[in-house]
């Protein structure tokens, strides 16, 4: 067929229409404008919107930069051993961790805060991280505090405590008002308070119990589908730190303490599951559930070994809680996801830093 049409025969070939270039280059525009503003959005660049970036920038500008080290709970050591699931534990997940015999782990216990050379003594949070690989070469990571549930129920709400205790450059500390701000907002904020003026102190990781504090899904081999949380019972007996003695300790008295008790045998933990019942708040972990809640022991962690968390693997692993086999799923709560999307930010950074030479010095080194 020919390029050219007729309009009356005899009169030739008419030129080729003229169509405008404008309408296609508008839409070109359009579809890189949005693109454009996608990635801003995304980035946060627009509307303010809290991001990771956003959220990690705010936490490292509440104190000192730390380069090659975590950006929350920065002071910690590297341990290793073992995870044997009970006869009970498949009952609650087909997860291949809880029908494996012994699954080995790579964990790290810490302090809340941003110093890696803080004081153990004025660290009132108390964490551990673990990454469970089965012998099909799935993973199941956490990150557990000692505290039995979250100050505040959204991310958003922790961006705001988090925000509020940015120094204030007039006076190089945070304002309290903007605390007070935060605490008047959130009641769970208050009982969180309470929480750390009221609950003893232990003299060791050892005796410190655990909480996953956010809800994850259950489901066995049955396809019965649960929703749980969980803690880490020590079988080390407690013992009490009061204020003096706390004062008194080594500035790196937790790690020593390990290191003695290690030195004697395995350290040990129960894991214990708790069943949500119908109206327990799954989504939110600022809501402790009922202490009568059903209980499963699902197995036992065997810490047999430490090393430092410059020497040893823990210190380059992001022990993301979204990261989970087969029969272990994140609830909704808003917080898990701002978790993985966070941590993965500070993992990011810490790596590049380290990369460029600023590795994560041992405390000697770093003075
Ligand atoms: C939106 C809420 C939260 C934010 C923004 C946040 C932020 C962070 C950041 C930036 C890190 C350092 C990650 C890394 O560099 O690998 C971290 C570590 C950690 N977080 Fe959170 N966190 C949140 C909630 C929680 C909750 C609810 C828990 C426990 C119940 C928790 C437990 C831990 C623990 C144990 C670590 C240390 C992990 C390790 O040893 O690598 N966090 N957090």
């Amino acid at each position: 067929m020919s390029l050219f049409r007729y309009t009356r025969a005899g009169q030739g070939p008419r030129a080729p229409r003229r169509h405008s270039p404008l309408p296609w280059i508008a839409l070109i525009a359009l579809i890189l404008g949005g693109i454009t503003l996608g990635f801003a959005w995304l980035a946060g660049w627009v509307g303010h919107r809290l991001t990771a970036q956003r959220f990690t920038d705010t936490i490292e500008a509440t104190g000192p930069a730390h380069p090659g080290f975590r950006r929350a709970h920065s002071k910690g050591v590297c341990v290793s051993g073992w995870f044997a699931p009970s006869a009970q534990a498949p009952t609650l997940s087909s997860a291949r961790v809880f029908s494996q015999a012994r699954v080995p782990v790579l964990g790290r216990l810490s302090i809340g805060g941003g110093d890696p050379h803080g004081a153990d003594g004025s660290a009132r949070v108390r964490s551990i991280a673990l990454q469970l690989v089965s012998d099909d070469g799935q993973e199941w990571r956490m990150a557990m505090n000692s505290f039995p549930f979250f100050a505040v129920p959204t991310a958003e709400a922790f961006f705001e405590q988090t925000q509020a205790q940015v120094p204030d450059p007039a006076t190089g500390k945070p304002d309290p008002q903007k605390m007070a701000a935060v605490l008047a907002k959130y009641p769970s904020a208050q009982a969180f308070q309470q929480w750390a003026r009221t609950a003893p102190w232990t003299d060791s990781w050892a005796n410190t119990r655990f909480n996953s504090v956010n809800s994850f899904w259950f489901t066995n081999a049955q396809g019965q589908r649960r929703a749980v949380r969980w803690q880490w019972q020590p079988r080390t007996p407690v013992a009490e730190l009061d204020a003096d003695a706390r004062k008194r300790a080594d500035v790196d008295f937790l790690s020593q303490d390990l290191q003695r008790r290690l030195a004697a045998g395995p350290v040990q933990w129960d894991l214990v599951v708790s069943i949500a019942e119908p109206g327990d708040a799954i989504d939110d972990p600022s809501v402790p559930w009922p202490d009568a809640r059903e209980t499963v022991v699902a197995g036992v962690l065997s810490l047999e070994r430490m090393q430092s968390q410059e020497q040893g693997a823990c210190g380059e692993l992001n022990f993301d809680p979204l990261i989970l086999p087969s029969g272990i799923r994140g609830s909704d709560d808003p917080i898990l996801a701002a978790r993985s999307a966070v941590y993965s930010q500070s993992f990011n950074r810490r790596e590049r830093e380290r990369a460029a030479g600023a590795a994560a010095q041992p405390k000697e080194a770093a003075r």
